[in-house]
């Protein structure tokens, strides 16, 4: 074990014990300097049960000027300082503690507590960053009312925020300004948040149902003020959309948002003043793709919606954290769903599940959703807390219906309103307003793991009986899952078949082994083809021996349009997968024909494109070779899977490629760009048919991808010509590609896209373009956006260069990763999943794999972050 992991202790969820103390009130000044913001805090501490334990507060990285306790400055004896804590044995039932403490925001590259962006600052403080900022009961089950007064120059820092109302604002004497903000609701540390700086302030209005009118701020450098109109709109729309479907209003007299180019994650929810990625929150038309506009549209609402999921009922202990993101991303999932195609939400969703979430499930970081133990909370925010969380609470409201699910979340923010809770709170507000026994339901909390199910069927004289056989993890000990089951039957000729008289079913499967017996009226049962777990209604993977035709019969006629998808990518995987063996077993690429079902099944999809544009753009998009890669257990064909993929591409291009230039044509844009259904679904199949085609090496393919960048008005089409472009071996590309970064130069956010467009694209070439890449002066990788983009892009899309057989794309990556972690642990510990699925390598990629990770391991300044990463990835227990 490396001297991080030894220093890093393990906490257990079994461990938790209530607060020693409680901090009712704490009155923060801020007197702001980039290299020393002097910190003063006055808490009004309160003695929690019947105890003579020591006051412990947390704080980290910061010097220590002051403690008062009642009036009293306390000498050196009177209290124990180490790196983490400052422990104060002697205090009263009831006190007031006044810290004082100074910290240095402009060396601070970790991006967590205060930090600086662009010259101005601002905070990031969970999980555990307020520690950072000053010394504090650092847990989410210490409720707090705040009032906060920032002090800073004036002409450098003009604008001055932090989270609840505004209540003063005045010039000081030496060119210095304050503004004082009181937030009436008690919340926990990591929800507090400070802003200060030169920004431009977009502003707008919201009336909430009872009548309040609410101040929208949207804060960004002045250059960006033109692209906020999105955001606005997105919040706007959700904050609506809570009140609607979930009866929720806002709750403060001012909304603002906040956006910085430098940031870890996506956005945070501090109370009234939520801070953001820059990347999820300017679009306009010539910068930002649909994809962005999208991306948008649902973080704005996350965030918003954690007002009442996270910040009015909150977290008992951080092993919840699933009851605030997993809810909370279950909300946004399904406004995203009302704002836009409904199916293809659900399509997208599972595919990042199976993608992300399946195979995190199935490697060395497995945990449930709900985990029992962690050395680093940053470590958990994970695929499985956030998107299985969110699966997991999808299934209680197909197993409670919609009505039902409404009054449970009614139940849940009544009856815990101003409280920090556990995931078994929500789930027996559940239990009590059905009359259901979720006991068995737990499980899915509390075990990691993707459960299988095996499922046959059988037709016996007007009879149809399905069984279903649950294959456990491991961890479950046999014991079975609870979850509701979509599901119907449809015949040969598509037509749906009514199973005792109805044609849709939600099974609840609850057993190890269970069937169910329906009447059935049909007499000739030579084509019976099931639709099983219809819209995906539970996170399983099952498995039924389906013919080929009867996958095409479900890609054609299902009446559920994720099934629909999903009967197609299974056809196109299995024929893939087959082709990937068959080329390793004689060591050479295939020369099969394309199977004419499979020909056909694409075929009848695009017909339906004028229909439907988006989702059929989703139906012929082929399985991510990462996809692919999962479905091997050992010896991942690295290659193979990438030449057999490409060549499916281009025999599926060959055969209708008449077809898709109909399609790409029949599709022009129309008008100016707007974010709008239908014309992001028909920018989108252009870009898909646009890449089929341009995958023929054909000049007049390539020529109409140049021509469509030439022309484009909107990034999206500007963007989709140079991916298509990509997937050809045309010299075009090289010329688009300058021309772009002529263009776009100056601006961050879309020079995101031309980096990782580079790292992705898989040439020979790639490892070098992207070694020189970090010397381009748009670079930077103290940046999270940048190393996202080009370091990220590298080790994650382009598996053929990472995985080259020669260890140099590890090797690489090895470096960047120790190089990051010096300044940004958080960031640095993301990337090392990348090296997770080593075990499923031939033998000479595993051991060089491997061998990256003690590398990144083995050094005794290695940060708890990243040993933790690594150290499971190498299989280290932690007992
Ligand atoms: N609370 C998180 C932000 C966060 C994550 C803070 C990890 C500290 C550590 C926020 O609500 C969130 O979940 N953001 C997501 C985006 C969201 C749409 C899933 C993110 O930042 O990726
Ligand atoms: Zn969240």
């Amino acid at each position: 074990m490396s001297t991080a992991e030894q220093r890093a202790v393990e906490i257990r969820l079994e461990d938790y014990t209530p607060p020693d103390f409680l901090i009712d009130t704490v009155d923060l000044t801020f007197d702001l300097e980039p290299s020393q913001t002097h910190v003063r805090s006055q808490m009004k501490i309160r003695r929690n049960g019947d105890h003579d334990r020591a006051l412990v507060l947390n704080g980290e990285h910061m010097t220590l000027l002051n403690i008062q306790v009642d009036g009293r400055a306390l000498t050196e004896n009177q209290y124990v300082l180490t790196e983490t804590t400052l422990t104060i044995p002697d205090v009263p039932d009831e006190a007031h503690v006044v810290i004082e403490n100074r910290i240095d925001p402009a060396s601070n590259t970790a991006l967590e507590g205060l930090y600086q962006s662009a010259g101005n600052f601002c905070t990031q403080c969970e999980p555990e960053g307020f520690r950072r900022i000053t010394y504090f009961i650092d847990r989410p089950d210490v409720l707090s009312r705040y009032t906060v007064t920032l002090i800073a120059e004036a002409d450098l820092y003009p604008v001055l925020l932090s989270n609840g109302n505004p209540v003063a604002a005045e010039k000081c004497t030496d060119g210095k300004h304050m503004a004082r903000w009181v937030d009436p609701h008690p919340k926990p540390s990591y929800l507090f948040a400070l802003v200060a700086g030169n920004l431009t302030r977009i502003t707008d209005e919201f009336v909430t149902l009872s009548g309040k009118t609410v101040e929208l701020g949207i804060y960004v450098e002045a250059h960006n003020a033109d692209r906020c109109d999105h955001a606005m709109a997105s919040l706007k729309h959700a904050m609506r959309w809570d009140e609607q479907v979930y009866g929720r209003e806002y709750d403060l007299d001012v909304f603002n948002i906040v956006a910085v180019d430098d940031f870890n994650m996506g956005a945070m929810e501090n109370k009234g003043l939520n801070i953001f990625n820059s990347r999820y929150v300017l679009a306009k038309p010539d910068t930002a793709t649909d994809g962005d506009y999208a991306g948008i549209e649902s973080v704005v609402a996350h965030e918003y919606f954690h007002n009442w999921s996270g910040n009015r009922v909150t977290c008992r202990d951080w092993f919840q954290l699933s009851l605030k993101e997993g809810f909370t991303v279950f909300r946004d999932q399904e406004f995203s769903a009302d704002m836009g195609s409904r199916a293809v939400k659900r399509i997208a969703d599972v595919n990042l599940l199976r993608q992300v979430q399946f195979a995190e499930d199935a490697g060395p970081q497995a945990h449930p959703v709900q985990p029992k133990a962690y050395r680093e909370i940053n470590n958990f925010y994970t695929s499985t807390v956030y998107n299985k969380g969110a699966e997991v609470v999808r299934m209680l409201r197909n197993l409670l219906g919609a009505e039902t699910f409404r009054q449970g979340t009614d139940l849940y923010f009544d009856r815990f309103d101003g409280q920090a809770v556990t995931i078994e709170d929500f789930v027996s507000c559940m239990a009590e307003v059905s009359d259901l026994d979720l006991t068995e339901f737990r499980q899915w909390y509390d075990v990691a793991g993707t459960p299988k199910l095996l499922v046959r069927d059988e037709y016996l004289e007007g009879q149809y009986i399905l069984s279903i056989e649950q294959v456990v993890p491991e961890s479950a000990n046999g014991h079975p899952y609870m979850l509701p089951f979509g599901f119907a039957l449809f015949d040969e000729a598509g037509e749906p078949v009514l199973l005792d008289g109805k044609a849709e079913h939600i099974l609840i499967v609850e057993q190890s082994s269970q069937s169910w017996t329906f009447s059935i009226e049909k007499k000739d049962a030579d084509l019976l083809v099931p639709s099983l777990n219809r819209g995906f209604t539970a996170p399983v993977d099952v498995q039924y021996d389906y013919s080929d035709e009867a996958l095409g019969l479900l890609s054609r006629a299902d009446t559920d349009a994720f099934n629909r998808w999903d009967a197609f990518q299974r056809r196109i995987q299995r024929c893939l997968v087959s082709r990937i063996k068959v080329a390793m077993d004689v060591d050479s690429v295939g020369e099969d024909a394309l199977p004419e079902d499979l020909s056909k099944a694409f075929g009848q999809l695009l017909l339906e494109a004028e229909q439907d544009p988006m989702f059929v753009a989703e139906c012929i998009a082929l399985p991510s070779e990462n996809y692919l890669a999962d479905q091997f257990e050992h010896d991942t064909p690295v290659e193979w899977i990438h030449h057999e993929r490409v060549r499916l591409r281009q025999q599926l291009a060959a055969e209708w490629e008449l077809t898709l230039q109909l399609i790409y044509q029949s599709h022009a844009q129309e008008g100016a760009y707007r974010f709008e259904s239908r014309a992001a679904g028909q920018r989108q199949l252009r870009r898909q048919v646009l890449s089929y085609l341009c995958g023929l090496n054909r000049p007049a393919w390539t020529q109409l991808a140049k021509e469509q960048f030439d022309r484009a008005d909107n990034m999206t089409e500007s963007f989709n010509a140079l991916i298509a472009l990509s997937v050809s071996d045309s010299a075009e590309f090289d010329h688009v590609l300058t021309a772009f970064e002529a263009r776009w130069r100056h601006d961050p956010l879309v020079m995101d896209k031309w980096f990782a467009l580079q790292a992705q694209r898989s040439d020979a070439g790639a490892l070098a373009r992207v070694q020189d890449l970090m010397a381009h002066p748009t670079f930077s990788i103290k940046n999270p956006n940048r190393v996202r983009a080009l370091i990220g892009s590298f080790a994650r899309t382009n598996p053929l260069r990472f995985h080259d057989r020669s260890g140099s794309g590890y090797q690489w990556v090895a470096d960047r990763i120790i190089e990051l972690d010096a300044m940004n642990p958080q960031i640095a510990a993301r990337m090392a999943s990348v090296f997770n699925t080593w075990k499923r390598f031939d033998g000479n990629r595993a051991a060089l794999m491997c061998a990256a990770l003690r590398k990144i391991h083995d050094r005794p300044e290695c940060s708890a972050d990243l040993a933790e990463i690594t150290g499971k990835a190498l299989g280290h227990s932690f007992d």
